[in-house]
């Protein structure tokens, strides 16, 4: 045997920065923090029995979260609704658990409206956004008594057309409004702009259609709005615009829907402060959102006019903290300048979020050694698949797993099959059983929408 066949793979040797934050007051090394389980079971058994990767979704984490910001708001405000906004992950289950504690839907699509049709969801338990809606799902939600809110006067005149062929008069009808709150870019692409009048405009032409009537105001201030007061000034503008569109059109509005954007509890890239300082609590969110209300409507029901029903569209803030994404090490490597780097299964065409947040990452198991920083690659053959630039990390061995949180938020939709299949999701239920909610994408799921001209098989014979 020649006596290199002993020797222990090596590389070039690395000097790892020992921060002086990894040490307690005694000079000890504070023990890594790790996950070994989520609502109670073992991540390491879940692995077993499901793979890796693994989205893991917790029904007591949704449940409790879509509860606390139901008890924040009605608690202050006579009439709220919670529509679940599907966008943020419409897997069947999720959206059936935000169902049962009362949600309704928001869909911004007609694959979303139909999907929260096929989930049983009523039609008329239904607030429809977005740009984009086809004649063919205006009719059938006209049809069915959705809630429309209209983006756009050439979607206004196709709506009323639709309302006209189907022989119906004042169909109940919300538009969405954008403008200024001062705190967040106003997202001027969609909806009616309030400040150069194109608001007003639609609210007439509303009011000269006898097929329709303008009984809603929507609008989105944006995402992850980390500033309760943003929503205070946006109440107070929807809520004078209410008056001024009564006023000159003799409407009712009986609908203020103020969209998402309350944030959950992920570390925004660029922002310094750690999560739990910056991110204001749903009681915080409710205490300026219905402060507001009180402020703006003192008045309404002296003059025999209805509060407005508080529509509240939450996404991330409902779902992001319920679940997890697992993923194994498959390689430790050092980079040509020294730096750590680990290979690990799951890539940016699963975790999507990774663009965005550094997710809390950390081992299964308790790990002693040095932290050092580490990028995290994902699988995929490609140099943007990074998902995570830099975390501390103690050394880990191939096969050891790490914990992503919170990934509940946009990574279930916005996933990609690329290069590599999508991984199971499963559920955590209330009373510990596991349920796959979506299973393993395979080679069939991805070849089923394909055809094969069968002149083109390839003959290799
Ligand atoms: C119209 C509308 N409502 C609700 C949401 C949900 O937002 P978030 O996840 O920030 O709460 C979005 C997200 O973009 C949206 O566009």
């Amino acid at each position: 045997m020649k006596k290199t066949e002993n020797k222990q793979p090596s590389g070039a040797p690395a000097i790892a920065h020992y921060s002086s934050s990894d040490m307690n007051k005694f000079g000890g090394v504070y023990a890594t923090p790790f996950r070994n389980e989520i609502a109670g079971v073992f991540i390491t058994e879940l692995v077993e029995k499901y793979g890796s990767p693994l989205f893991v979704l917790s029904e007591e984490h949704l449940r409790q979260s879509v509860r606390r910001i139901n008890r924040a708001f009605t608690t202050r405000y006579a009439k709220v609704r919670q529509a679940w906004s599907y966008k943020t992950n419409y897997i069947n289950a999720v959206s059936a658990i935000l169902h049962s504690e009362g949600c309704d839907a928001e869909v911004v699509s007609e694959f979303e409206y139909d999907k929260a049709r096929r989930l049983g969801v009523p039609a008329s338990r239904i607030f429809f956004n977005g740009p984009y809606k086809s004649r063919n799902v205006l009719t059938k939600a006209v049809k069915a008594e959705a809630r429309i809110h209209v983006d756009h006067l050439d979607e206004l005149a196709l709506l009323e057309e639709v309302a006209v062929d189907l022989g119906i008069l004042d169909f109940p009808i919300t538009i969405r409004l954008n403008f200024d709150t001062g705190f967040a870019e106003n997202w001027g692409r969609f909806g009616f702009n309030l400040e150069n009048g194109q608001a007003m405009e639609a609210a007439r032409r509303i009011a000269a259609s006898p097929n329709l009537k303008l009984t809603g105001l929507h609008n989105h201030i944006g995402t992850f709005i980390t500033e309760p007061r943003a929503y205070a000034v946006q109440i107070g503008i929807m809520i004078a615009f209410m008056n001024s569109v009564e006023a000159a059109t003799d409407c009712t509005i009986s609908t203020l829907d103020i969209g998402g954007g309350f944030a959950s509890p992920n570390a925004m890239q660029g922002v310094s402060l750690p999560p739990e300082q910056i991110i204001p609590t749903p009681e915080q969110y409710a205490e300026a959102i219905c402060g507001a209300l009180a402020i703006g409507l003192k008045d309404r029901e002296q003059q025999g006019k209805p509060l407005p029903e508080l529509v509240l569209e939450t996404g991330r803030a409902v779902v992001d903290e319920a679940e997890w994404l697992i993923s194994s090490v498959i390689a430790n490597k050092r980079l040509p300048d020294g730096k750590r780097a680990m290979v690990v299964d799951a890539g940016i065409n699963i975790l999507f979020t990774a663009f965005l947040y550094n997710h809390d990452v950390r081992p299964t198991r308790p790990v002693e050694g040095i932290l050092e920083d580490t990028v995290l690659y994902g699988p995929l053959c490609m140099n943007t698949d990074v998902v995570r630039q830099s975390v501390r990390l103690p050394p880990l061995k191939v096969g050891d797993l790490l914990s992503f949180w919170p990934v509940g938020a946009y990574n279930n939709t916005q996933w990609m099959q690329f290069i590599q299949l999508r991984p199971a999701v499963v559920l955590v239920r209330q009373n510990g059983q596991v349920d796959v909610v979506r299973r393993a994408e395979t080679l069939d799921d991805i070849e089923a929408p394909e055809h094969l001209p069968s002149d083109l098989q390839p003959d290799f014979s």
